[in-house]
């Protein structure tokens, strides 16, 4: 089960892996709370039950999460995946799922939770930004991380420019992060992700990455 909001292009990304066999999963549905989401027609055209559940039609945040709640629950997934869903969840919705829900988040958690991370990132100054998949817990942005994947930032990138460069991180990841969930070779101890029972020791920054440097070419 996939939620959107938008463009949908690790929804995307997350289907492709599907189709080349490099993910085994099945997408039961996707759902957008945008009904004109470009989402919701990439998944249409792939075959797969799309739904729109306008947030706008409900009076409350928890109206709208119930009302999202039945729709997953028809489906029966196994695990649920926030692809660029930008509404924030109530703690209800939050505990029917926990343990199964599964968010990509634009930065190297913790580094900038919310919103224009590109932008936050460039106005830092840092060399290193990147993306991360996350179980979802009551703190935005906050759970605990699965896999990170680290991108070099140039002097003359622009929150644009970044964000792609991102992007292409963050599609080889999530199709990964869902592959090893459905597995069941993920668990979580004292607050920290575990694959296969270890600690990854490539999680977090990648170090390998060299500093700030105009690409060659
Ligand atoms: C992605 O960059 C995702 O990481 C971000 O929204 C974009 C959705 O793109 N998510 C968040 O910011 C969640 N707080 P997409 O619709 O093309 O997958």
């Amino acid at each position: 089960m996939v939620l959107i909001s938008g463009r949908g292009s690790n929804l995307q990304a997350i289907i492709d892996a599907v189709n080349a066999g490099r993910l085994p999963a099945e997408i039961r549905a996707v759902i957008g709370n945008q009904p004109g989401a470009p989402g919701l027609a990439r998944a249409r055209t792939a075959g797969i039950p799309a739904h729109a559940i306008d947030h706008r039609g409900f009076a409350t945040r928890e109206q709208f999460d119930q009302a999202l709640m039945r729709q997953i629950d028809f489906y029966r997934p196994r695990v649920v995946v926030l692809a660029g869903f930008m509404r924030i969840l109530s703690g209800a919705f939050i505990d029917h799922y926990a343990g199964r829900l599964l968010n990509i988040h634009p930065s190297l958690l913790p580094a900038f939770p919310g919103l224009n991370t590109h932008a936050r990132a460039l106005q830092s100054g840092v060399t290193v930004h990147g993306a991360s998949v996350h179980f979802v817990t009551h703190e935005v942005d906050g759970g605990p991380v699965i896999v990170q994947a680290a991108v070099p930032v140039f002097a003359d990138d622009t929150p644009e420019i970044l964000a792609e460069r991102v992007l292409m991180e963050e599609h080889r990841i999530y199709p990964l992060a869902i592959g090893w969930f459905l597995a069941g070779r993920l668990s979580v101890e004292n607050g920290r992700v575990l694959l296969d029972g270890h600690e990854r020791p490539e999680q977090g920054l990648n170090r390998d990455i060299p500093p700030s440097q105009p690409p060659s070419g």
